[in-house]
């Protein structure tokens, strides 16, 4: 697990030393750098993960499958200081230290420094000078997921690919593979432990993700299903919850509130969740009703209580509430749900980290954190 993050020279951070735990939730204003530490932590892994199709030897990929972040340029931090601490080289740079803590009696954690030389001649590559980067990249190639905020919309039909869906298990930073790795794996076990939803018909992953659509919208249930011939598959729901004659009949997504296709990827990205996983949710409520957050969020919760490690950039009271909400109940420890706040003022970032104890109280509750509610009643009781 990766357990400090620390960024230099990177976008809005100067340097950002960032604790992480099983679940870290970045919250706070627009444009804060929170998208950042995604990106950050996305830019390593399509730069030195298994997945890149070049050699990770020709450096820091701005620009792949996972994210796109534009030249060096828009990349090193605007006001960039000097890396001593990091390297002796005048040339400015960008880079990423990792420490990594690994459940190994025998290992007593990992720093691993990624960094990339900023090249004065050639400010508009959107590849970066490897300057320094470690033989050991463990956390690089374990099981991961990355969820833009933009994610697929209702669709006819969504992508079938072997390779990216089922050969490496991923779904798409839009979950654009979602639904057809939810046709190839619909038997797969959800293993027994915290994600198992208690009313599902079955272990099984199709079952387990309809039970816990169903917490979204009650009556709910899906199929996903190949079209012969093509290259697309086809997702549909059915509302068996609401009697009648058309009880039975499948609906399209495109006849199905929005915010049901919108969370799939979330479902499935956690339901499949291993104890070695790196999973970094953007927004996870988005078009989903308030109760909805809050139960996305046990769901979040229950995945970092199987082991592994997410990542959660979130506007939502609600799914602040429900990580609070499975700390008090006991299925998330309170030292393992880590909370961010940013609060960028445009020259720099200044981050509180509000802890939790083991009731789900918070230690403390800075000025702009999810404090909205509060003022607005108190305009209105005014
Ligand atoms: N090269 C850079 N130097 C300084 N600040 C930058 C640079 N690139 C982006 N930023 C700043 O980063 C912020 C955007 O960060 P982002 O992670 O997208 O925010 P959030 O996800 O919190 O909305 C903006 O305030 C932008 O000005
Ligand atoms: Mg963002």
């Amino acid at each position: 697990m990766i357990t400090q993050l620390t960024l230099v020279n990177f976008k809005a951070f100067r340097r950002l030393e960032l604790p992480m735990g099983p679940l870290t939730l970045l919250t706070g204003l627009n444009s804060s750098g929170k998208s950042s530490v995604l990106q950050a932590l996305a830019l390593l892994r399509q730069s030195f993960g298994p997945d890149r199709s070049t050699s990770p030897e020709e450096g820091l990929l701005l620009n792949g499958e996972l994210v796109e972040v534009g030249t060096a340029r828009d990349v090193l931090h605007d006001d960039f200081g000097s890396a001593d601490d990091l390297l002796a080289t005048d040339a400015p740079v960008v880079g990423f230290v990792v420490d990594d803590e690994v459940d190994d009696e025998f290992d007593d954690g990992n720093v691993g420094r990624f960094i990339a030389r900023y090249d004065l001649q050639q400010p508009d590559e959107d590849v970066m000078e490897a300057y320094d980067f470690p033989g050991w990249r463990g956390f690089l190639s374990l099981p991961f997921q990355y969820l833009h905020a933009d994610r697929i919309t209702p669709a006819v039909t969504y992508p079938r690919s072997r390779q990216v869906a089922i050969d490496r298990g991923f779904l798409g930073v839009r979950g654009e593979h979602t639904v057809n790795y939810l046709r190839y794996n619909a038997e797969r076990e959800v293993p027994d432990g915290p994600l198992r939803h208690p009313n599902a018909t079955s272990p099984q992953l199709l079952d387990q993700t309809v039970a816990w659509m169903q917490e979204l919208c009650p009556g709910v249930n899906l199929q996903a299903t190949a079209i012969e011939g093509t290259d697309f598959v086809r997702l549909s729901y059915g509302f068996g919850g609401t009697a009648g004659i058309n009880a039975t009949r499948r609906r399209r997504p495109t006849n199905v509130g929005f915010g049901l296709t919108y969370a799939l990827p979330i479902v499935v990205a956690c339901l499949t969740t291993t104890p070695e996983s790196l999973i970094l949710l953007e927004n996870p409520e988005a078009h989903l009703h308030p109760k909805g957050q809050t139960r996305m969020a046990a769901l979040i919760s229950a995945a970092a209580a199987t082991g592994a490690q997410l990542v959660v950039e979130t506007h939502s009271d609600h799914v602040l509430n429900g990580v609070r909400l499975a700390v008090k109940r006991g299925d998330l420890r309170p030292d393992d749900a880590v909370i961010h706040f940013f609060r960028g003022n445009g020259s720099g970032a200044e981050v509180i980290s509000p802890r939790v104890d083991e009731d789900g109280m918070l230690a403390q509750w800075p000025e702009g954190f999810f404090d909205e509610w509060e003022n607005s009643l108190d305009q209105l009781l005014d």
